[in-house]
């Protein structure tokens, strides 16, 4: 029995965590943990995901919830340690680069427990931003580096890991016949592609067939914008929000519907500014999974500063505005299809107006949407249960 404990805790982490989830459950000599740090709690921000994607319940709720990074870091941290000491699993998976990332792979590395980090080797290159601490500092804890690109494998090169698998090449059967994994080979970099692209492609048809939200808002395709803004660097600085929100009532103005599922972070900062919005610019409480997907795939440009959100533009082939400096997903952005403004609001105003992308169909980056499944093979056979036949199997069902 392989004995898993995935820390999660913030809204993408639900999303990156349910294609595992799912493939876990074929198995039954995997035992999953969940632990839930509480980083996100709203309803909308959490359960929300785990009741619409059929999530299984976490096994662990710690309840941490909002607080200056080193509080909320330490308290997750403390946590975290409690139950890997007492659960002993062979091996913690931590997703992205969040607080409950970093926390959970500082846990388990200081137990000697092995961590596998998922959408490892982003890197933004701008030290300011807490995430690029997380994702450095997790990298620099992990034993298995599951990364999403080949970019992100050569960062991690660039930072001095040298057994990266398969050349940094998307791994397939070829490679599972010919590579023996061994605990001496750690840590170990390897390219399993996205895991939220398989989470688009798994959840989709799902999101046709149940979300009304197009209808529920009177949208049409290709007749509005989206747009959703939360990062740090965004509100923390107000006058960089401020030009942001003057750019969005301008381009309201000029006729353009903008659909603004609004994080709870930044409705505090346009409730504590007083801001008002022009009738087209149209705030709404985040949406579930499903209703982000429909309204994703359907609007005519994104606008938008999340990481997530900007990947998820680029596989529905919408044009996406970025409002930051720049983007650890640049290849979103080297294939032309995303484009960074920042805060100011003339660009801002010119690429809502004048940006369409030119999307070459023939560039693809994010692997096979089979990433869970390799991710899991990997797993296994670093835990030595798995014969290379089913391995096979696995990968080819
Ligand atoms: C966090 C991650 C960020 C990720 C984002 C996903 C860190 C440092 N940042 O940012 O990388 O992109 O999640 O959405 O880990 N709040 C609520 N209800 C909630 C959650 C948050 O009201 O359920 C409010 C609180 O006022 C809180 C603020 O949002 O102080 C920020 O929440 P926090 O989790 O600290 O950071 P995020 O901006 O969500
Ligand atoms: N998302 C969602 N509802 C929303 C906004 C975003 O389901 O109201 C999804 C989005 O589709 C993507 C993920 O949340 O899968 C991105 O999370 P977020 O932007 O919060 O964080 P980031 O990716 O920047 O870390």
């Amino acid at each position: 029995m392989l004995k898993i404990a995935s820390i999660v805790g913030a809204r993408p982490q639900f999303i990156k965590i349910a294609p595992l989830i799912h493939t876990i459950q074929n198995y039954n000599n995997i035992d999953h943990l969940i632990i839930h740090t509480g980083q996100h709690y709203d309803y909308e921000m959490s359960q929300v995901f785990f009741e619409e994607l059929e999530l299984k319940t976490p096994n662990y709720h710690l309840g941490v919830g909002s607080e200056n990074h080193g509080y909320q870091t330490g308290e997750m941290l403390k946590r975290i340690e409690e139950i890997l000491i007492s659960e002993k699993p062979h091996v913690v998976i931590v997703y992205g680069d969040t607080n409950s990332t970093l926390a959970g792979a500082l846990a388990a590395v200081k137990l000697h427990i092995p961590v596998a980090h998922i959408e490892a080797g982003l890197r933004s290159f701008n030290k300011k931003m807490p995430e690029e601490i997380n994702r450095i500092l997790t990298d620099h804890c992990s034993d298995i580096l599951f990364c999403p690109t080949k970019n992100a494998v050569n960062n991690l090169y660039k930072e001095g890991f040298t057994n990266i698998i398969n050349n940094g090449e998307l791994i397939n059967e070829t490679f599972i016949n010919n590579y023996s994994l061994s605990i001496n080979h750690l840590p170990i970099v390897i390219n399993v592609g996205d895991i939220m692209y398989e989470s688009v492609l798994l959840y989709f048809k799902l999101a046709e067939k149940k979300s009304n939200i197009l209808k529920k808002l009177g949208l049409i395709n290709k007749k509005y914008y989206l747009i959703t803004l939360h990062r740090a660097e965004n509100t923390e600085n107000t006058f960089r929000f401020k030009n942001i929100w003057e750019a969005l009532n301008i381009i309201a103005q000029m006729g353009t519907k903008i659909i603004f599922p609004i994080h709870p972070r930044t409705s505090k900062l346009i409730n504590s500014l007083h801001l008002k919005a022009h009738s087209n610019l149209i705030l709404i409480k985040p949406v579930s999974y499903l209703d982000m997907l429909m309204l994703e795939a359907n609007a005519q440009k994104i606008l938008t500063d999340s990481g997530g959100v900007q990947k998820e533009a680029f596989f529905f082939k919408i044009p996406c505005i970025t409002l930051r400096e720049e983007t650890e997903w640049i290849e979103t952005i080297t294939s032309g299809w995303n484009i960074l403004v920042g805060a100011d609001i003339q660009k801002i105003i010119k690429a809502a107006n004048s940006f369409y992308g030119c999307f070459n169909k023939s560039l693809h980056f994010y692997g096979d949407a089979q990433t869970s499944k390799k991710i899991i093979y990997i797993l296994l056979k670093f835990k030595g249960l798995l014969s290379k036949n089913f391995a096979i199997q696995l990968l080819t069902k």
